[in-house]
């Protein structure tokens, strides 16, 4: 059966079947090899998107700009400080304006039901760009950059380790169970996903091949994994107060070079960034100053290391979110 994803909304990836991920994908790869080759692809000429940012952002701002303005389309930023929208205007009611006036909208905030409402109202796509609770258009970037760089997906071993109850550790358990790769989460059993998230995924992942895994022994969740992938230990929107707990709590899940020598030969590192793994951020010095730390979720030398493929995965972001962008507007 074919795939068309013309007006449809990507709020989760659990929302996509296998065949509609696999189709976003080559699609991106086929846009990833126009952008290479210099060849225009000004699809969408004469569409509009809107970009609603209610946390900040550099790459997924940037490669909705970037992919809205490669297929031809005019594209509009705006935040809480230079809009109505959350203190003056609802969801519901700034959905219901931007979607007469755009073909697609953008949206990074809080909580997934606000996205899923933006939706609800908009009549026109919406693009989940972060919730706390899901990252999709990450996750499409992720599985995108680890098919280049293994060669397959099915099959893969994938460890996330870190806060397994964040936005793109959920995420990723969800991606790994609809693609068939074999998904651990390594972490302090306090920072497990939701078990009901977990039921999902497992029984996900019964259909496509794919397992999922918890644990909080280091060694067996690293132990022969093709890829170890982390994320910053605080979200944006969690209080600076959890810092604390938060780097007692996971600085045993440090991805370091002892990691990543108990990895599979080969193994490659992940992280969608931002990252702290030096002290040339703001938080990264304050972090320093307060615990004594200088590098947290990874080190700098794996951050660094050959194994790293974390830019490929930020340039992945734009070539992936141009599919999404052309699929459902199209
Ligand atoms: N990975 C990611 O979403 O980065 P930004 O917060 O910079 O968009
Ligand atoms: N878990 C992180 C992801 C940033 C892209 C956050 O929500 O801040």
């Amino acid at each position: 059966m074919g795939v068309n994803l013309s007006g449809k909304s990507l709020l989760k990836l659990l929302d996509f079947s296998p065949a509609e991920i696999r189709y976003l994908l080559d699609l991106a790869k086929n846009f990833k090899d126009l952008k290479r080759a210099g060849v225009p692809h000004r699809h969408l000429a004469g569409k509009n998107i809107v970009l609603l940012f209610e946390k900040t952002s550099t790459r997924t701002r940037c490669a909705f700009e970037v992919a809205g303005m490669d297929l031809g389309m005019g594209v509009t930023y705006l935040d809480p400080g230079s809009s109505q929208m959350g203190k003056k205007e609802s969801i519901p009611d700034t959905a219901r304006v931007l979607g007469r006036m755009f073909d697609g909208i953008e949206y990074r905030g809080f909580s997934q039901q606000l996205v899923e409402e933006l939706a609800a109202y908009a009549g026109v796509p919406v693009w989940n760009g972060l919730t706390d609770q899901f990252h999709p258009t990450q996750m499409l970037a992720d599985l995108l950059t680890i098919e280049e760089k293994l060669g397959k997906l099915k099959g893969v071993r994938f460890t996330f380790l870190g806060d397994a109850r964040n936005n793109v550790a959920n995420s990723l358990m969800v991606a790994c169970a609809k693609m068939g790769l074999h998904f651990t989460a390594c972490a302090p059993a306090a920072l497990f996903p939701d078990p009901q998230l977990v039921e999902t995924c497992k029984g996900i992942a019964a259909e496509t091949g794919g397992s999922i895994s918890l644990t909080s022994d280091l060694k067996a969740g690293v132990a022969g994994a093709d890829v170890l992938y982390t994320d910053i230990w605080v979200s944006m929107g969690e209080p600076d107060s959890v810092w604390e707990q938060r780097i007692q709590l996971l600085s045993p899940y440090q991805v370091n070079a002892a990691a990543m020598a108990m990895a599979a030969p080969g193994a490659i590192f992940m992280h969608c960034l931002p990252s702290f793994h030096d002290l040339k951020t703001t938080i990264g010095q304050q972090i320093y100053e307060k615990f004594g730390i200088s590098e947290m979720e990874v080190t700098d030398q794996v951050f660094e290391s050959p194994a790293s493929v974390v830019f490929d995965e930020a340039e992945n972001r734009m070539h992936t979110i141009k599919a999404v962008l052309y699929a459902t507007l199209k």
